[in-house]
């Protein structure tokens, strides 16, 4: 058989503007979330965010995870298996815990993370799962010279993620309001974290090995979240006299209002809703909420004066700051806290690229000198 030479030309590529980020670019197909952007809407398997936000953790990853995990599984049984998976992880957490102060918060989890071993009987993905809570507890007690606290297989995983936290078990409110976040930022599309799980999980690399690399992705800044930036900001307003000053002078001075705009949403963020619904769940911090809810009408009305052609509304981080704040979430945990929900999203996708085994392999344009 002869080859014409045409037949070993380079393939023919779609090529993108290597400035633009890969905005628009179509990089999976998948069945576990979408973002709609102009519409402001999340749908996560066929359930708007809305519709959801109010499941317990371990029924949204029945949900995420089903007839892509080798076993379907009710939230019960999920239930139970993540307990004794968190039993499972603990011994790793207390082996790892004491070589972690020279780290940050989620240097810490990193290390922990991709300590789990490949060779284990426990379903990977809910190993993962169950994780980061007793890492992410045991790595916030450190810091305040507390010893980490040993999980209990018999109470649901928002609930133990609080008392491994605390040292005793919460209200009953404040384990809701934060099992609502944790299912509110389950899954997000192909955010940077979920693209770098699936392509590490194309190489067949392992779901361990899959996340901790997503947990990479997550750390950066651009990513990670700005919930900690939305505290110092109401701690810098201080009291409701200052919000409208403070927010003009930090225009004026041409900064960003924290917790407000949004790169794919143009309306309202519809995670913002379902934590602002949560945040009744917090009585106790009933005052600061009032207040931050004052900042969020002043912010709205001028950024509108100021940006009338930029549509900016309150995003995911500003209602994460006060649920996180609220459930006693330590600021330099809230990165962390954010890898334990988003491994639910995490892992589904990590399943749903193995099932398709096929290797992510994209071509880059080569743009530098050519041989003398
Ligand atoms: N406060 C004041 N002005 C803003 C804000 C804000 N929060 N956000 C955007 N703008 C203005 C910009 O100054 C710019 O104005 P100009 O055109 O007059 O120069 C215009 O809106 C467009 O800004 P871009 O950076 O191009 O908008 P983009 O959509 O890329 O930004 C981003 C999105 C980074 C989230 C931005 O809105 C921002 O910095 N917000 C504050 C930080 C924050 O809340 N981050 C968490 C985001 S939620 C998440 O990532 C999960």
């Amino acid at each position: 058989m002869s080859h014409s030479r045409q037949s070993f030309a380079t393939p023919v590529v779609t090529s993108v503007n290597a400035g633009s980020g890969l905005e628009d670019v179509i990089a999976a197909e998948t069945v576990l979330s979408h973002v709609d952007g102009a519409a402001g809407r999340l749908i996560i398997r066929g359930y708007d965010l809305q519709d959801l936000a109010g499941w317990t953790f371990e029924a949204l990853l029945s949900h995420l995870w089903r007839d892509l995990a080798p076993e379907n599984l009710d939230k019960a049984t999920i239930r139970s298996e993540l307990g004794a998976a968190r039993v499972e992880a603990y011994p790793i957490a207390m082996s790892l815990v004491g070589d972690i102060d020279a780290l940050g918060d989620v240097e810490a989890l990193r290390l922990m993370l991709a300590a789990l071993p490949d060779a284990t009987n426990t379903p990977h993905h809910s190993l993962a799962v169950a994780a980061v809570p007793v890492f992410s507890a045991a790595i916030a007690r450190r810091r305040r010279n507390l010893k980490p606290v040993e999980p209990d297989a018999s109470l649901g995983h928002a609930a133990d993620y609080m008392r491994m936290l605390h040292g005793v078990e919460i209200d009953a409110g404040r384990v809701r309001a934060l099992e609502t976040y944790l299912v509110t930022v389950a899954d997000h599309g192909l955010n940077a974290s979920t693209f770098t799980a699936r392509v590490v999980a194309s190489t067949r690399a392992g779901l361990f090995s899959s996340v901790t690399g997503a947990l990479c992705a997550l750390k950066g800044p651009l990513h990670g979240g700005a919930p900690g930036p939305v505290l110092d900001m109401l701690d810098a307003i201080g009291e409701p006299a200052n919000i409208r000053p403070w927010l003009q002078a930090a225009l004026d001075r041409g900064e960003r209002l924290m917790g407000f705009g949004h790169r794919i949403y143009r309306v309202r963020d519809p995670r913002a809703d379902a934590l602002k619904a949560a945040t009744v769940l917090l009585r106790d911090s009933a005052e600061r909420i009032r207040f931050a809810e004052k900042v969020e009408i002043e912010a709205l009305a001028l950024l509108a004066e100021r940006k009338p052609l930029r549509p900016l509304q309150t995003n995911v981080e500003f209602f994460t700051a006060l649920v996180l704040e609220a459930v006693g979430m330590p600021r330099e945990s809230f990165t962390n806290v954010f890898a334990a929900g988003r491994m639910a999203g995490w892992t589904a996708h990590v399943l749903e690229q193995e099932r398709l085994g096929k290797l992510i392999r994209p071509q880059s344009r080569y743009v530098g000198p050519m041989p003398a």
